[in-house]
């Protein structure tokens, strides 16, 4: 930290009215972001669209660091030094377009606007052309560690020209999370890059949430209170599963209801909610046609749990075991659980990765794998031991197919593939739900078969719309006459 705020105090710029960087949005994030600016000794000019929050920030934090607060957006821009770095972090959406072009008309030739919050890719895409057409650059950084991450050292991915990280980056880094030394933040590639890599962040962490929920239904299954489920995950957080979201999943299950004094895990409605970024992943993976069906299992599981009527229907019509697990040896199953997790989280994670690559072709980024794991290590909210492993495969290999079949990894999934099963076998027996668990199952059977049932589908295909089958044995595309004589026609 000390050699941070030396090099950072050496970069200040000469004239001691100018600040280093500017930060719009005095929300929490934003505010977070300009105190750990400040922090690293960089003199930073602080502004939002209402002024009592710059003043709440100065009377609370401005004792933290050097900082220019300004009422205006005029002077507040003013007192940035050129190139500027504006860092915006207001609300998505339309308040982002509506600050965009109140700084515009006060930019010069260099100055680098960045939009930190958690915009959709393509807008970033548009935004970046609406930027750069009139002649400044624009950033979009997908910024991950929530508000704590903001203040003390957030995962930061950045997309946009070369030019303008060379102005942005360095301070980025600084104050980035740092893993073994290594700054948790990297540019991912042009315009939407930063913000295409943020969105399936967000996916992989619906399904990392969605699958530990699911071996905690497993757990309570087998007879554990919650308690008992927290000192087990706990015990796994030790070892090839260790990550923050195990590691919170065990004070959210050790938690008391400060008004019933229960447990409270067992207060909270089960009606999981979502911003979108979920839903852009699926969405996308979709367009891209990237099976993500780890992250997609998870998006619906959100949503089925807040379809009120139709889970209050379900409960009075449909019939089903009672959600216990008979087992022999409870330390067994759990033993199985916590390898069915691990396979369950590769996947996912593999499908994110290939995701992130066909996103890359797709729209010409050519994002390098391996850094969006190196900056995903820690900082933000999936930072997880097996990330490491992850940058080591791609990095070892840049054309590794899916991080599945890795040589560290695949060896590993065969030798826990009878818990894994076991466990699917056991959450359907006893009725209870474990799309996760069970679709990265599939998924994984599915890239392992020799033949899969998509003959079948060609043969309808063919036989009801005349859309034309391949053979095993020959190349072109064929069609069988199946109302005439069932004679095999060639069409190219
Ligand atoms: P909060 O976290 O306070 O609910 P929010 O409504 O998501 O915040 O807004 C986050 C930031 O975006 C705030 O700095 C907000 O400015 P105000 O404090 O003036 O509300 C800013 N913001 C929201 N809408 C905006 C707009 N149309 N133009 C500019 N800034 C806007």
């Amino acid at each position: 930290m000390t050699e941070q705020v030396t090099d950072a105090a050496a970069k200040k710029p000469a004239d001691a009215s100018k600040a280093n960087i500017g930060v719009v949005g005095m929300a929490v994030m934003g505010s977070n972001l300009a105190r750990n600016l400040a922090h690293h000794g960089y003199r930073v000019a602080v502004f939002n669209r209402t002024y009592a929050k710059t003043q709440k920030l100065m009377a609370e934090h401005g004792d933290e660091g050097d900082f220019i607060p300004s009422e205006h957006v005029e002077d507040f821009v003013a007192s940035i030094a050129e190139p500027r770095s504006i860092i915006m972090m207001v609300k998505a959406g339309g308040p982002t377009d509506a600050t965009i072009d109140e700084l515009l008309p006060l930019l010069s030739p260099g100055d680098v606007i960045m939009d930190g919050g958690n915009a959709f890719f393509r807008d970033t895409i548009r935004r970046e052309k609406y930027v750069s057409d009139k002649g400044f650059h624009f950033v979009g950084a997908g910024i991950s560690g929530g508000e704590v991450g903001a203040l003390t050292g957030p995962s930061i991915m950045p997309g946009g020209t070369p030019e303008s990280y060379q102005t942005v980056g360095p301070m980025l880094e600084t104050i980035s999370a740092h893993y073994k030394g290594e700054p948790c933040c990297a540019w991912m590639g042009p315009n939407g890059a930063g913000h295409f890599v943020k969105m399936i962040h967000n996916g992989i962490e619906y399904s990392d949430m969605q699958v530990i929920g699911e071996a905690y239904e497993l757990l309570r299954g087998v007879g554990l209170t919650n308690d008992e489920c927290a000192a087990v995950f706990e015990k796994w957080n030790q070892g090839e599963l260790s990550s923050y979201l195990v590691e919170i999943t065990v004070d959210v299950l050790r938690q008391k209801d400060p008004r019933t004094g229960a447990d409270f895990i067992d207060i909270v409605a089960d009606r999981a909610k979502m911003k979108g970024t979920g839903t852009w992943t699926v969405q996308t993976a979709l367009e891209l046609g990237v099976a993500t069906t780890g992250i997609a299992e998870a998006v619906f599981a959100r949503a089925e749990s807040s379809l009120g009527d139709l889970r209050e229907a379900g409960q009075k019509a449909l019939q089903g075991p009672d959600r216990t697990v008979q087992v022999k040896d409870k330390d067994a199953f759990i033993e199985d659980i916590r390898k069915a997790l691990w396979c369950s989280k590769v996947v996912s994670y593999s499908q994110g990765f290939d995701e992130i690559r066909a996103g890359g072709q797709e729209f010409g980024w050519d994002i390098n794998v391996a850094e969006a794991a190196k900056i995903w290590r820690d900082g933000c909210i999936i930072r997880a031991k097996l990330l490491e492993q992850i940058r080591k495969e791609y990095t070892d290999d840049h054309k590794l197919v899916s991080f599945m079949c890795a040589p560290s990894i695949a060896p590993t999934m065969a030798d826990y593939q009878d818990s894994w099963r076991r466990v699917v076998a056991a959450a359907i027996t006893a009725g209870i739900p474990a799309p996760v668990f069970s679709a990265t199952l599939s998924y994984y059977d599915m890239a392992r078969a020799p033949r899969v049932n998509a003959a079948l589908t060609q043969g309808l295909r063919d036989l009801f719309g005349s859309h034309t089958y391949e053979r095993v044995d020959d190349h072109g595309h064929f069609h069988l006459e199946w109302s005439g004589d069932h004679s095999e026609t060639r069409i190219d």
